[in-house]
């Protein structure tokens, strides 16, 4: 059986070729990639996938089983560069889609569901066998902030109160590899996330802990927080899109407490104060 991850260049990917090497033979492993040249120290098999090349997919696709469609991060065009591989996967016999949604697609507020429940919509449309693997946040979204927060004496965002259930990149990578290499997970919807949830004031309370150095959470408005993401050099829409998730997570959106990724990988969730020790070492 043959095993193909999209995005493999990518941070995710990276994790679950890392991950599936562990678990089966590198000669059933494809890397399918954007970056050729990016791929070099994977060891496993490569071959050029890019989404916006439509004609193309079906070919790199030849021989693959299971496929691993990683969402891609040009938001936006996503709809139909994920269409584009549902439809070549199609064409080449793939027997099984799995791929990487958002937690709570079907309800979520966050403007970046959208793109999300429509690539859903195409999957289930397209009567392949499918799992699809609504990941919650990163961890690493908002610990990869703590450096600058510790350095700016606060940490900031939009998120109020609201109850964060993130979990690390490294656990969502090992669910992917749990669908990719067992049985049992066929047209199924998993809500992924972590074990326990936090606000940002409990993230920056865990900041402080960790450095000795009070760093308090200062709550803004959704303009005024994209407004200072702007200023430090971040895109517009970038700025607009993180600044509308906090807001998402302040209603709920990023909260989940039914465990399921714990119960797929079968350990518990990487804790937050073990991602923030590795982003501020
Ligand atoms: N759950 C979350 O908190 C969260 C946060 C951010 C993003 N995401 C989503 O999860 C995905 C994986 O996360 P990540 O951290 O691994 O992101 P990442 O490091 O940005 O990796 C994204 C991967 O997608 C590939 N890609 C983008 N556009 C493509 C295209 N047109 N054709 C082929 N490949 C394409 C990139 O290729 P290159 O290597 O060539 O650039 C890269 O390998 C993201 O792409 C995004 O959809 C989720």
């Amino acid at each position: 059986m043959k095993i193909g991850v999209t995005g493999a260049t990518g941070q995710l990917g990276r994790l679950t070729i890392a991950k599936l090497k562990e678990k089966v033979a590198t000669d059933s492993i494809v890397a399918l990639v954007r970056t050729p040249e990016k791929a070099a120290g994977l060891g496993v098999e490569t071959r050029a996938f890019d989404y916006s090349k439509r004609d193309s997919l079906a070919a790199s696709l030849q021989g693959i089983d299971k496929l691993l469609l990683i969402s891609g991060n040009e938001v936006g065009q996503r709809l139909p560069q994920h269409i584009a591989v549902i439809e070549a996967a199609k064409k080449a016999g793939v027997k099984q889609i799995i791929y990487t949604s958002i937690l709570h697609a079907d309800t979520s507020s966050l403007g970046l569901a959208v793109e999300h429940l429509a690539t859903e919509a195409a999957i289930k449309a397209s009567g392949l066998v499918y799992t699809i693997l609504r990941n919650g946040w990163y961890t690493e979204n908002y610990t990869g902030s703590a450096k600058g927060a510790i350095g700016a004496g606060a940490f900031i965002g939009c998120a109020g109160n609201g109850k964060i259930a993130s979990a690390a990149r490294v656990d969502f990578a090992a669910a992917a590899v749990v669908v990719l290499t067992g049985t049992g997970h066929e047209n199924k919807i998993y809500e992924l996330a972590g074990d326990t949830a936090y606000t940002l004031a409990d993230l920056a309370a865990e900041i402080s802990r960790q450095t000795g150095k009070a760093i308090p959470y200062n709550n803004l408005t959704e303009t005024q927080y994209a407004d200072i993401l702007k200023s430090f050099g971040l895109p517009e829409g970038v700025a607009q899109m993180l600044a509308d998730s906090d807001t998402g997570a302040s209603k709920g959106g990023l909260f989940d407490d039914s465990k399921q990724l714990s119960a797929l990988i079968g350990r518990p969730t990487t804790s937050l104060s073990k991602v923030l020790a590795d982003a501020i070492a």
